[in-house]
């Protein structure tokens, strides 16, 4: 097997040109969250016209194509997110978006050129394969309730029934050519919180005849961050974060009501439940205290990304294969980010990891979602025959 990762690896240089056409073609024309049309139409050409059985607009946009191996075996998914965010691209490249207001700001279209690269990569080694590959093309990861439980819903996962998953981010702060992995929580559940604190409306000079929704509510934004310092223990991972507040007309008006919005981020299945508890019973607490109201509604986003011990293992041992020691980082900690990678990792299991994509040295780095967001194209290949190694052999190992 030691020639042949040699033998993958160069086969992935050599379609890198190929490959940078490809992202680049996705970041000319970005598309968001369930309205990737001509990205899936895109993918779905090029995988028929390389003898692929391809199904087309699977939960909306989405794309599921087979490769069938020489042999028998089992069912590995490799699953690409497709969708770009509503976001001005800042860059001036030739390859600038041609949307205005959209940008591919997340390197989505790095993992769909890497999948559609493994591909290639797999259909040149067919006679390898020990069962079949299913690349999974799933439109709005970026937009909760996400479309990996709908691409599940609609059979992605199914027929044949798939074994193992795995799933590729780009990571800007990772050197190219080199990938990371974690064994375990990899992110975090992140669940959405809507507030309403209701008061009764009164003049600013005379608050004792009213009930001060906005006073509540500065109590309630503090109360809340008991949940991180007081109530979890402190080994425990929990965000309380509230990114909004909305109250009020006017510097002498008491309003009727104010508005919170936040979200919780969680490592630990069981915890994220009684977190919800917990700011149930602060809000109680707070808001009885001062003669207020309250409405919580409380909404489960994306679970907590549980990356399989075995699955995670042997991916590691296939990454320092092919990419080598050196390049293959075994991360410490979790991210509290979250992915709709999770649903999958909820049915079956599988194994979600970072590509470097590190500028060149002296080069800004910008984060995710960053209008000014980008690649190093040189991550390409890396990333291809990275998920084509890593798939041959979790097939021989399964
Ligand atoms: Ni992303």
């Amino acid at each position: 097997m030691v020639n042949l990762s040699k033998e993958v690896k160069v086969s992935a240089e050599t379609l890198k040109d190929r490959l940078v056409d490809i992202r680049r073609q996705f970041h000319r024309y970005p598309e968001t969250a369930f309205e990737e049309e001509r990205t899936g139409e895109y993918i779905s050409a090029l995988l028929e016209k390389q003898g692929l059985e391809v199904n087309k607009n699977v939960a909306g946009t989405g794309v599921v194509a087979l490769l069938k191996g020489s042999q028998e075996g089992k069912t590995i998914a490799l699953r690409a997110d497709m969708d770009a965010l509503p976001l001005q691209d800042i860059k001036d490249v030739d390859y600038s978006s041609r949307h205005p207001g959209v940008c591919h700001a997340c390197g989505h279209d790095a993992h769909m050129a890497v999948v559609i690269g493994a591909a290639l990569l797999l259909i040149k080694y067919r006679d390898r394969v020990k069962g079949q590959v299913k690349f999974l093309f799933q439109p709005a990861e970026e937009k909760p309730p996400g479309g990996a439980s709908f691409m599940i819903e609609a059979g992605a996962l199914e027929n044949p029934a798939v074994d193992a998953i795995l799933g590729i981010h780009t990571n800007p702060y990772l050197p190219v050519g080199s990938a990371a992995f974690k064994k375990g929580p990899v992110m975090a559940a992140a669940d959405l919180i809507h507030i309403k604190i209701i008061g009764s409306g009164g003049h600013g000079a005379a608050p004792h005849q009213a009930v001060d929704p906005i006073v509540a509510a500065s109590q309630v934004i503090q109360g809340l961050q008991l949940i991180p310092s007081r109530m979890v223990d402190p080994l425990e991972p929990v965000v309380v974060t509230i990114g909004r507040i909305q109250g009020g007309e006017k510097f002498n008006i008491i309003p009727r009501e104010v508005e919170l919005e936040g979200t919780v981020r969680t490592l630990n299945p069981r915890l994220r439940h009684e977190v919800r508890e917990m700011i149930e019973k602060i809000l109680g607490g707070i808001s009885s205290a001062c003669g207020a109201q309250y409405e919580l509604e409380y909404i489960r986003n994306y679970p907590v990304l549980m990356n399989h011990d075995e699955i995670t293992g042997h991916v590691i041992e296939a990454s320092r294969e092919i990419l080598g020691e050196d390049h293959t980082v075994i991360l410490e900690k979790p991210l509290m980010g979250s992915e709709d990678f999770a649903n999958y990792l909820e049915r079956i299991p599988g194994s979600y990891f970072f590509l470097g994509v590190g500028p060149e040295e002296g080069s800004p780095i910008y984060p995710w979602h960053h209008p000014g967001f980008d690649i190093n194209e040189e991550a390409l290949p890396t990333g291809a025959a990275l998920m084509a190694w890593a798939a041959l052999n979790l097939l021989e190992k399964l």
